[in-house]
């Protein structure tokens, strides 16, 4: 889907990087159809190198002529970034444009953009960098299924890939997007009962991590309830059993819970009251 295309994407942060490579890497398109750009100047060099593609500061330059142009900008950022570029008559060839940015609505991103403009959202987190991320799309009202289809081939190469109405995404947000940084405290803390109990901290956070990416493929990869594959583990009488007592006496599921719900709320707002 994406040969012979032509890719910019505008912000090459930490997201924006990440897409990047995914790219250049994995789906072997050529650096040469592929631009970015930064906001400070004095920063583009670095990540022009880390790239190996052309990064600048000039928006209009990197969407002149591109097919697909991903932005991955704050979401604070995002409507006045398209509103310059439609003014200049910049998007004026109508490209699919891929917005990342979290609380944005796909109809204020719409009304940004010239009549018509095709648009799709997506939210992915930051395991993309390797490879193992998690990315939901939802298409705008232009959007066809090619454009679906494009995009997801933009994003197959940085992970799984599923498409859910926009009314998901703020959810999505606060699940996937955010999850990330949930799943990193409880690494940490796990491995911080191995320390207590004497593990080198090395170790126990290889252990921690690598126990949490298995149970995670276990419930991908066999399609069973979690629950399920707890109970494979809690032999009666036996250390699981008096360890997961212990979580539920710290109330582990309600507290997660409602992190991904708080998350979720606090994603809503993100991009301002323009962004609804
Ligand atoms: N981080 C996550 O976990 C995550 C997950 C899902 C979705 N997202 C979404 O991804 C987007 C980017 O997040 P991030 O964490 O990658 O942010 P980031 O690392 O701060 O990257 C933002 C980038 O945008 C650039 N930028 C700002 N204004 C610009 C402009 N007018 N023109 C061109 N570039 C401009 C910045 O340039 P400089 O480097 O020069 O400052 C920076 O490179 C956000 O909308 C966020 O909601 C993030």
């Amino acid at each position: 889907m994406l040969k012979d295309r032509t890719v910019a994407v505008l912000g090459a942060g930490t997201m924006g990087q990440a897409i990047v490579k995914g790219l250049v890497v994995r789906t072997g398109l050529p650096p040469e159809r592929i631009r970015a750009t930064v906001k400070h100047a004095e920063r583009a060099a670095g990540v022009a190198e880390a790239l190996g593609i052309v990064v600048g500061t000039d928006n209009a330059a990197a969407v002149s002529g591109a097919d697909v142009v991903v932005i991955s900008t704050k979401p604070r950022d995002l409507l006045t970034l398209l509103e310059r570029l439609r003014e200049a008559g910049s998007l004026d060839h109508r490209p699919l444009i891929v917005s990342i940015a979290a609380g944005v609505r796909i109809g204020a991103i719409e009304a940004a953009l010239p009549p018509d403009s095709r648009v799709v959202r997506a939210m992915p987190n930051t395991p993309c960098v390797v490879g193992e991320g998690m990315v939901v799309l939802s298409p705008g009202a232009a959007a066809t299924g090619a454009d679906l289809e494009t995009t997801r081939a933009l994003f197959a190469p940085l992970g799984r890939c599923r498409v859910l109405d926009e009314e998901h995404l703020d959810t999505v947000t606060g699940l996937s997007g955010s999850g990330p940084a949930f799943v990193y405290v409880v690494i940490e803390a796990l491995s911080e009962g191995g320390v207590m109990m004497g593990l080198p901290r090395a170790v126990a956070t290889e252990l921690a991590a690598q126990t949490v990416a298995g149970a995670a493929r276990m419930v991908l990869e066999t399609g069973r309830h979690p629950a399920s594959l707890k109970d494979d583990v809690t032999t009666p009488a036996g250390c699981t059993i008096a360890g997961l007592l212990a979580m539920e006496d710290g109330r582990i599921r309600s507290v997660l819970a409602r992190t991904v719900e708080v998350a979720a709320r606090a994603a809503a707002g993100l991009g301002g009251p323009r962004a609804r």
